[in-house]
């Protein structure tokens, strides 16, 4: 297991290029099941959780390339065992995602139940509740959920009880298979969600309210793509890099971003006084450091809403605002796990149910400190670079999950941070 070693406090500079989107590859890489023939995709980033998906598909015997440096990869989807096992899915819990396209285009699938993760339960029930009303029986045995269809798959009106970004894609996968129409209530609306359904419209599908939380698949055949599926870029980690400008006072230009997908992230930096222009029709990000940053009031929400996934982010800049601030965690029930490391590090944060109370400014000291998931691992390395003295950020391998190459791209902007095996 790796760990990062940061010497603190830095002040960065220079240019840095966001990679691709992981949450928008994945399900856009377990698309290609649909398909009887090679789809291609370029932008995909260098990530642990695409490494696992590629050795899921491998597993279910499709064949897979991958260009590390060039981005690139293709699928030829050959599938022969629709088994999704437990120890693939246990390491990225998005391999829930090979459900809907088994389902949809072989009509059955044996797919491991993810379990729970460092920031709550999890559970899959709403993706199993709606794949019933579309006609598949679906029974959970020992840790797996086995779906399969009798007949066809008939479209129906599926109501989400919550909004889930994962249970919609799976029900696109199906709806667009199924015969007639099958309309999605409460549906996720990121941007995500929408460059799925754009992709599949794109190869025939014809889906339409994308980008609403009401969606309406009209089933039909699907052709292979005959282009290479681009990945968008990856809007958490343009947001990463602006919560670290900010919290290092950096004048940074954050490059190859999407800013119409990131207002109310923008919108809540700004809030606190940060500077920040978006240049080159929103695909640049110009970060102006600032002497004082207010405190705020930041409450996550489905998109457009702020993001669950810059909450622990937003959280350590929030430790250098002059004042009291509050952060309302709504998305999941267990994701302050980041807090009590921030503590070690000097943070004056109490934990209250799902609302963080921040008193600020604090001042950081280096520490040893452990990375619990994707997110608490990116402000971890970020309270590092504000922290004086030496930080060492251990259990990384949650940061290369969905990060690409984030110590290099830092020590390339300045920041003195090495990688060491543990
Ligand atoms: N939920 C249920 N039952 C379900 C599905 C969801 O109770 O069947 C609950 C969840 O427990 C949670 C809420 O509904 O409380 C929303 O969960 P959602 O299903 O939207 O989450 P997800 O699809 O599993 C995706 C991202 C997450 C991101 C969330 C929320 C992917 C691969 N993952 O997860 O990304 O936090 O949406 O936006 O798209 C990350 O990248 O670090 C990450 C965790």
């Amino acid at each position: 297991m790796d760990a990062l070693i940061i010497e603190g406090p830095t002040q960065l500079s220079g240019s840095v290029e966001v990679s691709g989107s992981k949450n928008s590859a994945l399900p856009l890489l377990f698309a290609s099941i649909l398909f009887n023939d090679k789809v291609c995709y370029e932008n995909i980033p260098r990530l642990w959780d695409i490494e696992t998906t590629l050795k899921l598909l491998e597993m279910m015997g499709c064949g897979t390339e991958w260009d590390k440096e060039g981005g690139r990869v293709a699928i030829i989807p050959t599938v022969k065992s629709k088994l999704a096992p437990y120890e693939q899915v246990k390491k990225m819990r998005a391999g829930i995602l090979a459900l809907g396209p088994l389902v949809a285009k072989y009509g059955e699938a044996k797919v491991s139940l993810p379990g729970g993760c460092a920031i709550g339960a999890r559970p899959v029930n709403y993706h199993i509740e709606a794949l019933r009303k579309l006609g598949v029986t679906v029974e959970v045995e020992e840790g797996y959920i086995h779906a399969s269809v009798v007949g066809k798959l008939v479209g129906a009106e599926i109501l989400f009880p919550e909004v889930t970004v994962t249970g919609t894609e799976n029900l696109l996968y199906v709806g667009v298979m199924a015969e007639g129409k099958t309309v999605l209530q409460n549906a996720a609306c990121e941007p995500e969600v929408v460059a799925l359904g754009e992709f599949l419209n794109s190869c025939g599908a014809k889906i339409s309210g994308l980008g609403t939380h009401t969606i309406t698949i009209e089933g039909g055949p699907l052709v292979t793509p005959s282009h290479p599926v681009q990945i968008p870029p990856d809007r958490i980690e343009a947001g990463t890099w602006v919560s670290i400008a900010l919290a290092t006072r950096s004048a940074i230009e954050i490059t190859r971003c999407d800013t119409s997908q990131m207002t109310s992230v923008l919108a809540a930096f700004r809030q606190m006084g940060a500077k920040i222009e978006e240049l080159n029709q929103g695909t640049c990000l110009k970060v102006i450091p600032t002497e004082r940053y207010n405190p705020l009031h930041i409450e996550t929400a489905p998109y457009p809403g702020f993001p669950t996934d810059m909450q622990a982010q937003i959280l350590t800049l929030l430790c250098m605002a002059e004042g009291r601030s509050t952060v309302v965690e709504s998305i999941f029930e267990n994701r302050f796990m980041h807090v009590a490391e921030l503590q070690r590090l000097g943070a004056k944060i109490e934990i209250n149910g799902n609302v963080a109370t921040i008193e600020g400014p604090a001042k950081f000291r280096g520490a040893p400190i452990m990375a619990t998931d994707l997110r608490a691992s990116a402000c971890l390395v970020l309270a590092g670079l504000i922290s004086k003295g030496t930080t060492k950020v251990s259990r990384i391998y949650h940061l290369d999950r969905g990060y690409q190459r984030l110590d290099e791209k830092l020590r390339r902007l300045g920041a003195k941070i090495t990688r060491v095996a543990e």
